[in-house]
């Protein structure tokens, strides 16, 4: 399959990875060119523009940061969409709004192309191991047609019905239930610190005993540990994360006060300067108010 890779980035790249290996033609465009030079050997052309790396494309996937890096790469000048053929498929992968997803398949129905959202669950350590989780949503014969792409790139794939917007609720939803877990987490860990009670103390309940799965045994590792750097998810994605549910679900007449808590918490890690350190220094933010300091850095 002919295809068009934007956006290299912590999950673009391992991704990107998998798909060449799966023996698919790739033409690979990230914003900094020099991203590309790490697929290397693998041989990937490499096009100075989203619509050189979608002219010829008969699947442009994409990868990027954000609801902003989308309609760039995709609207903007040299975007992709308008040098998309007719028949092809866009496969969008970020974590965006319901509501651009909608406008951008709008926007491909218009111009005789196919969209599909494929938002996915996992992270770049779960990318490079093939563990992702896909929740795909648009028409099932282009769904079907991506099959073997997706196939390639994670563990499964969960089909959510045809309107896009439902993939990307089902993974704002699903990012808001990680956040709340770590919020809970980085307060119970500040207030057990306080006791002087070593964390380790508190993660040995918390994964053996209350909550046994990967997420409580994964981010409690990090939150028990302090490992915020290097950063998997960054925190202001977080952020970003978390408004996107709150805009879904202000559209909707949802209230998520909790989610308005969290999105403080998270304004309040960018505000002291966190905004590169994985999400899961929410914790961070707990463990300041509390009047705990952050381990110095190394060198
Ligand atoms: N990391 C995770 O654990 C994880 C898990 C699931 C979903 N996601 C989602 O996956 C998406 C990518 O995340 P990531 O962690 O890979 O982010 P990242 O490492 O920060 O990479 C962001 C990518 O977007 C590109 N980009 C940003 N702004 C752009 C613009 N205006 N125009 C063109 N390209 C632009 C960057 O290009 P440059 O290289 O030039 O900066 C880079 O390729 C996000 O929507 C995120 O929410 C992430």
């Amino acid at each position: 399959m002919k295809v068009g890779f934007i956006g290299l980035g912590s999950m673009g790249l391992p991704i990107a990875r998998h798909v060449l290996q799966a023996g698919h033609t790739v033409v690979v465009y990230n914003r900094t060119r020099s991203r590309a030079d790490a697929l290397k050997p693998l041989p990937p052309a490499v096009a100075d523009s989203p619509a050189a790396a979608a002219r010829s494309a008969e699947v442009l996937v994409t990868m990027v940061a954000d609801d902003a890096a989308l309609e760039d790469v995709m609207l903007g000048a040299s975007g992709a969409l308008a040098a998309l053929a007719r028949g092809a498929i866009h496969v969008s992968m970020s974590t965006i709004s319901p509501k651009l997803s909608r406008a951008l398949a709008e926007r491909h129905r218009a111009a005789g192309q196919e969209y599909v959202a494929a938002p996915v669950f996992g992270r770049p350590e779960a990318a490079e191991a093939k563990k992702l989780w896909v929740v795909a949503a648009g028409p099932a014969p282009a769904i079907e047609r991506c099959r073997p792409l997706l196939d390639a790139m994670g563990q499964g794939v969960i089909v959510a019905g045809d309107d896009p917007g439902r993939a990307n609720v089902i993974k704002l939803a699903g990012n808001f239930l990680l956040a709340a877990a770590i919020e809970a987490m980085g307060e119970a860990f500040a207030l057990v610190r306080k006791y002087d009670v070593a964390p380790a103390d508190l993660l040995e309940i918390v994964n053996g005993r209350l909550f046994r799965s990967p997420i409580y045994e994964n981010y409690g590792k990090l939150i028990a540990e302090e490992r915020y750097e290097p950063a998997g998810f960054k925190l202001r994605y977080g952020l970003k994360d978390v408004r996107l549910a709150l805009g879904a679900a202000d559209d909707v007449a949802a209230p998520m006060p909790l989610a308005s808590l969290i999105r403080d918490r998270y304004l309040s890690g960018v505000a002291r300067g966190w905004g590169d350190i994985d999400w899961a220094g929410l914790a961070r933010v707990a463990a300041a108010d509390a009047g705990l300091s952050p381990p110095r850095s190394p060198g």
